[in-house]
């Protein structure tokens, strides 16, 4: 009878997604960091907190602190400094999605208008600084000079990736590995620091620590290859971002350098034409649609972040298995499944 039952009842269809997991797994710990990061956005000037907190109060994945939380447990890490590093992360992460709406002229984040939208770009470049500063502020009080190290490295080499892409605006002549150059600089940079300076609070020898930061490297590239998929098969509601903006904007991004790369002539004409024009319609993207559907551009894409989530997850090989390495595992499908 106990055995028909259990043949019968299905399971119970709940599931929870990785980053649910993860998150729940380090429930306490991410709840200091935001009690942190809350305590260090407050200033006496009030457009600071209240621009700040419409961002940072509007959610987000809380990904880069929880990688980072997630790391130190990895490595066996006992002290407190976690959390600060977690709030620098989420700080540095913070101010760059002020800085880069105003660039990318996006409307909306995390489901609510972008800050630059409401109090203007002015008001979100200073804000974006301040947050930056008190990332800074933050890190130091770890006193670890390697850690300040890797976090001003990182902070300088995201400007870069973001400057490279402006340049780079409607330049038909990007090649892949020089995409692969600018989001490793704008986003896995970031990624990889989240992971590396737990590594180096917990004193772990070097070839742990390259580890770590190789898993946040290449699960970074893969998050933003798929952010890039995204933004032509994605759903808005469920991003909180506008989809159809990196088309918009002429920013030249894997799907469409794929599609590119096997044009016809013909196609190669249009492609020249739609980002020769200083704006593009809603016309200009069915057509750019259609020829990224008949080459498999957004799949070949996806396929190609699966690859960096493999040597992400090979790269967590060098530690012994437990219940927190099979999390940050599971976290990298998280990142190729999200949001479709
Ligand atoms: C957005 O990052 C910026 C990119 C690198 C594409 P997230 O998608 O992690 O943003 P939040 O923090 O969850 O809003
Ligand atoms: C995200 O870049 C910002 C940084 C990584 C600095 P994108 O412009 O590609 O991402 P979204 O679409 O605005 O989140
Ligand atoms: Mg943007
Ligand atoms: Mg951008």
């Amino acid at each position: 009878m106990a055995l028909t039952k259990t043949i019968m009842e299905p399971e119970p269809l709940v599931t929870t997604s990785a980053i649910e997991r993860l998150e729940s797994a380090f429930a306490n710990e991410l709840a200091q960091v935001n009690a942190l990061i809350v305590e260090r956005m407050q200033s006496p000037v009030g457009m600071i907190p209240d621009l700040a907190s419409h961002l940072v109060r509007a959610g987000g994945k809380r990904l880069r602190p929880l990688i980072t939380l997630a790391a130190a447990d990895l490595a066996g890490y006992k002290g407190d400094a976690h959390y600060k590093l977690a709030a620098t992360v989420e700080f540095i992460h913070s101010a760059t999605l002020l800085h880069d709406d105003i660039v990318d002229g996006s409307p909306l984040r995390r489901g609510k208008p972008a800050a630059n939208t409401v109090w203007g770009n002015s008001a979100s470049v200073l804000v974006g600084d301040f947050l930056f500063a008190r990332a800074f502020s933050l890190m130091v009080e770890t006193g670890s000079l390697r850690v300040l190290d890797i976090l001003a490295g990182a902070s300088s080499i995201i400007a870069e990736g973001e400057v490279r892409q402006l340049a780079a605006i409607a330049n038909l002549d990007m090649s892949e590995p020089e995409y692969m150059q600018i989001i490793e600089a704008k986003t896995a940079e970031l990624f990889a620091s989240a992971a590396r300076v737990s590594a180096v609070i917990a004193g772990l020898p070097q070839p742990q620590e390259l580890a770590l930061d190789r898993y946040g490297r290449e699960l970074g590239l893969a998050f933003q290859l798929v952010d890039d998929a995204l933004d032509y098969s994605g759903n808005a509601q469920k991003l909180g971002k506008a989809v159809g903006d990196d088309f918009r904007e002429g920013k030249i991004t894997m799907p469409v350098a794929k599609a590119m790369k096997a044009a016809s002539v013909d196609e190669q004409g249009f492609w020249t034409d739609v980002f020769s024009k200083p704006e593009r319609n809603k016309a200009d993207l069915d057509k750019a649609m259609t020829l990224m559907t008949r080459h498999r551009a957004v799949q070949a894409t996806l396929d190609q972040a699966k690859t960096h989530i493999t040597s992400a997850k090979a790269a967590l090989q060098v530690f012994a298995p437990c219940k927190t390495r099979t999390l940050l595992c599971d976290v990298c499908d998280f990142v190729v499944e999200r949001s479709f």
